[in-house]
């Protein structure tokens, strides 16, 4: 199989943000947050983020690059001979679940894009903008026909290999949705009625912190990073020497948690001025942007524009995912790229048409593969640092750019013992809320 690269060596940070922030960011944050009580909810999760998914973040971007191979071969190169690279397979499976639903998603947002650049998003009721969505998520044909309009174009792009075009345009558009997000927030916070909702996001409730709300969490942070599944262990192995390592994992961490935070300073000021129930789950960002675009100068045009930069968002996730199922076919089988793609691209099309007719199916490869599949990818993925490569050969990897990694004695205390433990207690303690309700 021949190596494919980046165009640029920083390209492979910037492909690691771009699979990292996508629809994780800007549907389901909100949706999830909205669900496990707002504020409160957030707390934890920006405290899951540092001590638990950072460190995870850095251990895929370590193990890839000293490895220098995609993340099955890695673990059997630094491995020989043993198990670490069941943690590859478990990550196809989780690629795959998660794009059977991603392309749905996906798919809403190419439609919404498409109804707003015809009109039909504009001057809608509220009521009118709720029921629109249900229409939309509940009608087989809307749903199985966009989502395998946006597999297509993913497996159109993966088909032909890591691509510098997406790479450059993804370069240039996403700055831009950060803006226009940024313009979404000041017309949201400023909405009569907006208060509520900006300490709904803001001001703490710890009783609504409930067992299930730490296992969402984490799942969440998870899930938003791109990590437990390997996908992170293949970007880094495409991460020059001479980068900084811990540095590019903080760098991909905040961009990645600052959107998802104006995605809710977005989403809930406008939802609680519109009386929207900000825990309705999965369609919450559907039925509230449409409301803030009717409110605001230009809002067609920026209706468009948002709902087109989403997609790219979420085709640069997509891809990532797609990739990881092609990569997989490639090297089992020995098939060319193409007919890897078209196989993988099949296989996914026939669990998103199940994804798209059924919210039971929908509900389940959501949760199982964010809050199930993700943590215990990555409760190995750590004991992988200590346990095989050790702290010398660990210390050198984060070092070989010639710097020092200040912190490394803080990562390698949190990845040996604090990661693992949390992991498994959180893990625990949600299964144990899941079943009792
Ligand atoms: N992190 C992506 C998002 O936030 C989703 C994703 C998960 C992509 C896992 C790749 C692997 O949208």
């Amino acid at each position: 199989m021949e190596k494919e690269g980046f165009s640029s060596r920083a390209g492979a940070i910037a492909a690691a943000a771009g699979s990292a922030v996508g629809l994780g960011n800007i549907w389901r944050f909100p949706y999830v947050l909205g669900q496990n009580g707002g504020a409160a909810f957030l707390l934890v999760y920006v405290l899951f983020m540092l001590l638990i998914a950072l460190p995870v973040l850095m251990s895929e971007f370590a193990i890839g690059r000293k490895a220098g191979l995609p993340v099955l071969d890695a673990f059997k190169s630094l491995a020989p001979g043993k198990k670490w690279y069941l943690i590859g397979f478990s990550g196809v499976l989780c690629a795959f679940v998660i794009s059977s639903f991603y392309q749905v998603v996906s798919g809403w947002t190419l439609f919404y894009t498409y109804m707003s650049a015809t009109g039909q998003l504009s001057s809608l009721s509220e009521q009118e903008v709720e029921t629109m969505f249900q229409h939309t998520a509940s009608d087989p044909v809307i749903c199985v026909i966009w989502m395998l309009v946006m597999l297509g174009i993913t497996g159109f792009v993966v088909a032909r290999g890591v691509d510098k075009g997406i790479e450059q345009y993804s370069k240039i558009l996403m700055p831009v949705l950060l803006v226009l997000i940024v313009v979404v927030c000041v017309r949201s916070v400023s909405l009569d009625g907006a208060a509520e909702g900006i300490s709904f996001l803001l001001s703490p409730d710890f009783s609504k912190l409930t067992p299930s709300a730490l296992f969402e969490a984490l799942g969440q942070a998870f899930f938003s990073l791109s990590i437990g599944m390997g996908t992170m262990t293949t970007y880094g192995s495409y991460i020059s020497k001479k980068q900084n390592l811990s540095s590019s994992a903080m760098s991909v961490a905040m961009i990645d948690f600052f959107i998802a935070f104006l995605a809710g300073l977005m989403i809930f000021p406008c939802a609680f001025a519109f009386g929207i129930n900000p825990g309705q789950g999965p369609g919450l960002v559907f039925v509230t942007l449409p409301n803030i675009f009717n409110q605001m100068p230009m809002g067609q045009l920026i209706s468009v524009a948002f709902f087109f930069l989403l997609v790219v968002a979420a085709l640069t996730s997509s891809i990532s995912l797609l990739e990881v199922v092609v990569t997989f076919i490639r090297s089992s089988f020995g098939f060319k790229r193409k007919k890897a793609t078209f196989i993988s691209a099949a296989c996914v099309a026939f669990f998103g048409v199940a994804c798209s007719l059924s919210s039971t199916v929908f509900d389940l490869f959501d949760k199982v593969s964010a809050n199930i599949l993700l943590p215990l990818g990555a409760f190995f993925i750590v004991l992988f640092i200590p346990y095989e490569l050790g702290k010398k050969r660990v210390c050198e990897e984060f070092e070989a750019h010639g710097g020092k990694f200040k912190l490394f004695g803080v990562y390698y205390f949190l990845t040996k013992y604090i990661v693992p433990v949390a992991i498994l207690f959180i893990f625990a303690y949600g299964i144990y809320g899941w079943i009792n309700g």
